[in-house]
Order: C-alpha cells, then sequence, then structure tokens
C-alpha cells in the first residue's frame, strides 16, 4: 500500500493548532450556538428554561454540563421544521432519516451550513489520503441520505473528481471502478463486501483494481474488517462517522498515517461522553454515550445531542483535536443474552477469524421456552462448502464467542452467497423474539 500522509501545509491551521487554541475557538462558538438555539427554536428556550439554565451561564466549556440534552424524540416531537433556527426561506438543504422505525427525522442547512459541512467532509477526505484531482467513486447512497450528497460536497470542496454512483447495481460498480480507475471509494464498509463478490463473480482480482483507499462509515465495522477489506483490494481502509442530527459524514475521520481511532472536528461538533443511565459527564478515555453539540450550525443547531453510539474519547495524535474510539455500536444494537451484553461487532470479530467463513451474517435472536437465543446466519467461503468445513466452521464460530464473549449460541453455515447482501447500512439483527 502506498503512503498517502497528507503533506502538513495543506492541512487547515485549526486541526494542529494547539490545544488552547482550539478551546477558545469552541468557547466562543459554544456561546454563540447556545443563545442562537434559545432565541430561536422554541424546543430549547422551554428545555433550558425548564432546566433552569440560561445560555449566559454558561462562563467556560465544562458549564455545558448543566444544559438539558436533546433526544430523538424530541425532533419527532417537532417534525417536520419546528427545530429549524432559521426562517424555512434560508434553509438551502432539507436531509431526513429512514424512518424505518417511526417518524422520520428533519435536518437542514443553510447555505453556510453546506459550506461548513463541506470543510469538514474535505477534511475528511484529505485525512484520508486524497489530494485534489484525485477520482473518486462515492457508492453511499444519494438522496435523504446524508451520505451520497454529504461526501459529494466535501469532494467538490478538496477539488475531486466525483462520480456520484450511489449504492446499488453492483455489476455497474464493478464496471466503473475498472473503467474510470477511481484512487478512493466511499461505501458502507457492509456494501464493500458486496462489491468484492462481484469482483469474484466476473473473475476479476480487486488487488489490481486502481484502488487506494476505502473511506468507510455509517455503520459499526472492526478492525478485523478493515483488515480483511485491506488485503481483499490491496487499499487502505479508513473509518468515517457522523449522523444526521450533527451534520452527516465528515463529523470525524481517521486519518491515514495512523488509523487509530477518528479525529473528531471539534471546532464545530463539541463531544461529550456520558454514563447513559445517570448522564453524568465521564472523563476522557471512560467508554460511554456520545453526546454531540454543534458550535456553528446556523438551520439545525442541536445541543447536547444523545448519539446512542458508544465510544471513548482519547487525545489528539495525527491531528490536535481529539479522538474517538471505533464505535462499538449502538446501545439500541445491544442484546442482553440471558444477562449478557453482546454487540454484532463482538460477533463480526470472531467470525472474521474463523477461516472457511465469508465475512458476512446476521444474527437472529428467538425465545423457544422463554429463553432468548441468539443464532448466527453466515455462510461458508468459496472452497470451504463441504459438510465437515461447514460444521468445522460452525463449531469453531460458537466455540470463539462462547470463549470471548461468555454465551452460547448456534451457527449455521449456508452456502456461498446465502446470506443477504447489503445495499447501503447491514442489517445485522433479525429480533423474532415476541414482543411483550
Ligand atoms: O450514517 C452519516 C454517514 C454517512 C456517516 C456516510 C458516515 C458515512 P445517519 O443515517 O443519521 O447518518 O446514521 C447515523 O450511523 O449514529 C451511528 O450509529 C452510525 N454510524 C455512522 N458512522 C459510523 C461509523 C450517517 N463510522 C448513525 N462507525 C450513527 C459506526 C457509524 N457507526
Amino acid at each position: 500500500m502506498k503512503d498517502l500522509t497528507p503533506r502538513r501545509e495543506d492541512l487547515n491551521p485549526i486541526e494542529i493548532a494547539s490545544r488552547d487554541e482550539i478551546a477558545s475557538v469552541q468557547l466562543d462558538r459554544l456561546k454563540w450556538s447556545l443563545s442562537h438555539a434559545y432565541e430561536n427554536v422554541p424546543h430549547y428556550k422551554a428545555a433550558f428554561d425548564a432546566a433552569g439554565v440560561h445560555p449566559d451561564d454558561l462562563t467556560a466549556l465544562e458549564d455545558l454540563a448543566k444544559f438539558p440534552f436533546t433526544v430523538k424524540q424530541d425532533l419527532r416531537d417537532n417534525y417536520p421544521f419546528g427545530m429549524f433556527a432559521v426562517p424555512r426561506e434560508q434553509v438551502a438543504r432539507i436531509h431526513a432519516s429512514s424512518g424505518t422505525t417511526g417518524q422520520p427525522t428533519v435536518v437542514g442547512y443553510t447555505a453556510k451550513d453546506l459550506e461548513v459541512w463541506g470543510e469538514v467532509v474535505a477534511r475528511s477526505l484529505r485525512a484520508s489520503g486524497l489530494t485534489p484531482g484525485d477520482l473518486l467513486h462515492n457508492a453511499y447512497g444519494y438522496g435523504l441520505f446524508t451520505g451520497g450528497l454529504g461526501i459529494h460536497l466535501g469532494a467538490d470542496a478538496l477539488g475531486l473528481t466525483t462520480v456520484p454512483i450511489s449504492g446499488g447495481m453492483t455489476q455497474r460498480q464493478v464496471r466503473l471502478i475498472e473503467d474510470f480507475k477511481p484512487k478512493g471509494i466511499t461505501v458502507t464498509p457492509s456494501y464493500a463486501l458486496s462489491i468484492l463478490d462481484e469482483y469474484a463473480a466476473q473473475g476479476l482480482d480487486p488487488r489490481e483494481s486502481s484502488l487506494e483507499v476505502g473511506i468507510f462509515g455509517a455503520e459499526p465495522w472492526t478492525n478485523a474488517m478493515r483488515e480483511e477489506i485491506e488485503q481483499a483490494f490491496d487499499m487502505h481502509a479508513v473509518d468515517i462517522y457522523g449522523l444526521s442530527e450533527v451534520m452527516g459524514p465528515g463529523v470525524a475521520n481517521e486519518c491515514v498515517e495512523t488509523k487509530d481511532g477518528l479525529h473528531i472536528w471539534e471546532d464545530h461538533f463539541y463531544p461529550e461522553i456520558i454514563d447513559p443511565a445517570t448522564g453524568e459527564v465521564l472523563p476522557d478515555g471512560e467508554k460511554g454515550e456520545l453526546v454531540f453539540t454543534s458550535l456553528s450550525k446556523e438551520a439545525f443547531p442541536i445541543i447536547r445531542y444523545r448519539t446512542r453510539d458508544l465510544t471513548r474519547l482519547l487525545p489528539g495524535t495525527a491531528r490536535s483535536m481529539r479522538r474517538m474510539e471505533k464505535v462499538t455500536g449502538r446501545s439500541d444494537d445491544m442484546i442482553i443474552l440471558r444477562g449478557v451484553n453482546v454487540f454484532p461487532t463482538q460477533i463480526e470479530e470472531q467470525l472474521m477469524a474463523v477461516k472457511g467463513l465469508a465475512p458476512h451474517f446476521q444474527i437472529e435472536l428467538t425465545r423457544p421456552d422463554r429463553m432468548d437465543q441468539m443464532r448466527i446466519l453466515t455462510e461458508a467461503a468459496e472452497g470451504h462448502a463441504s459438510d465437515d468445513a461447514r460444521a468445522q466452521a460452525a463449531a469453531d464460530l460458537a466455540h470463539r464467542v462462547k470463549a470471548t464473549v461468555g454465551i452460547s449460541i448456534k451457527v449455521d453455515v449456508a452456502d456461498p452467497g446465502g446470506v443477504e447482501r447489503s445495499q447501503g447500512k447491514a442489517v445485522r439483527i433479525l429480533d423474532k423474539r415476541p414482543k411483550d
């Protein structure tokens, strides 16, 4: 793999500023953001008043802990435009979550917000090793989802040549990678695996492709998966994080030269880690729920938004800005199986270590005889599909999960291609337990 480390002089100076400088920018912007939300969004006025706090009560960054949290339900209650802090006419763009689990949540951006979004995504793409003039194959979905259009904004801001292919039509993805020869690909890690399958189906070697870096996010993935993808494509794989409520992709990104967690673009998004049970702010280094406050957003300021993503904050390395560890999962995705907490990423990690299994899986939960049961649906890798090989791989995975996670599971190993493929975010959990 080539060394893609960006030149220091190409970075935005704030990325490598001193901690004091960063904190000073944060404090000024935080004061502005709290007042902006309080004065222009009835929800924030009511919530701050009810908590007995006023934007003037913030004189240091730590004072943010006095302010109330915002949760997804608050956004739903104010559907569609009630959380906007500017007249609708000044909103240049709207995005929304898919709303598969309820009412969609709607977010908005002014023209200036789009500029900031472009800047943080450009930083992310640069941190991943792309430079002006490079060709980018953008396979995140275009539309209400922030992935496709968010990456596109940053690619424009950085000066890349963008192929806005969006998700789906996997044969065509491979064809255009082969024909256009992109240096970078932006895609969910699970869809990258579908593209890999298609390479095999077409008898092509992905290691011979032009790709030098993949920028993967929108769903949790493990370092074991990183190794698998890096080996398969002979390219770097870096992590990009974000969520629509805070902006979209580009809230944080890994640096290609270190791959040691994601630097949060802290001059625009202020992170906190809280104990999800008590709401108490935890010191850096401790694991908990990630909470974000926007520092510069005009159309949709967001104050102490509970992301439900679990991680911890770490000091800066390749940049001065703090890092967040790779997200282990969302608290929503935590499975409690007979008293043991399990995340799909823990299963992924073990599965990747078993010889003879392909990196595709779903977790089925059932409750026969009032006892929760977990079954992993996975599949044999090409060349490992004999009955013996499958039985061995299934036993191996069950054993590893028992030894590391501490739970007994069933494993079914299907033929190669037997597990449903993702076109965007993977569906990892099939919960078939009766709803009480
Ligand atoms: O998924 C934005 C995005 C698009 C990020 C493309 C990266 C690349 P939402 O659809 O609002 O936005 O979903 C946000 O996805 O709270 C996390 O649970 C999860 N997520 C996003 N990035 C990562 C990541 C986009 N790198 C939700 N690792 C977040 C783990 C991630 N989970």
